[in-house]
């Protein structure tokens, strides 16, 4: 099952210096494919239109401050059930609870801080894409 996911490595994973890392554990996936890929400021109008789901919940404002405290590298990854594999390298949202061997529990602490987004089913990834790149939507 071909699938496309919307990935960003938040900024503390910028600030760390862990881009490659991150990008050359999805890149070994077999048969995955990383299909754009862009360094961006987000300001609040992207960032409120990507977390709608969450306005109202009580981190919904730390996680817009912090993801607008530097810049992000957004990329679509496809390939073969990318959407659960993604988030499965990943780990799950607090670092603590995340196993040895995912992103989040080799290099995270603070639940704010986890390193990583990536969409969480078929319908968020393709609003997601057409939010951080509109052109391949
Ligand atoms: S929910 O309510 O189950 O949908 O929430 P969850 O999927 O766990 O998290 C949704 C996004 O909010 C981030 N998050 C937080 N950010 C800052 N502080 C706290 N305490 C916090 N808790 C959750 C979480 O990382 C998710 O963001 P993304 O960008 O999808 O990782």
């Amino acid at each position: 099952m071909t699938q496309r996911t919307l990935v960003l490595l938040k900024p503390d994973a910028v600030r760390r210096g862990l881009v490659g890392e991150i990008l050359s554990r999805i890149e070994k996936k077999a048969g995955w494919t990383i299909s754009a890929l862009e360094l961006r400021e987000l300001g609040r109008d992207v960032l409120e239109q990507h977390y709608a789901e969450h306005v109202g919940k009580p981190f919904y404002e730390p996680l817009v401050e912090f993801m607008a405290s530097g810049p992000v590298v957004a990329l679509v990854v496809e390939g073969e059930r990318v959407i659960e594999g993604v988030r499965a390298l990943a780990g799950p949202t607090d670092p603590i609870a995340a196993a040895p061997g995912s992103i989040r529990g080799d290099f995270g602490t603070i639940v704010r801080e986890n390193l990583i987004h990536a969409s969480d089913s078929e319908e968020s990834a393709q609003r997601e894409i057409k939010i951080f790149f509109p052109g391949l939507a």
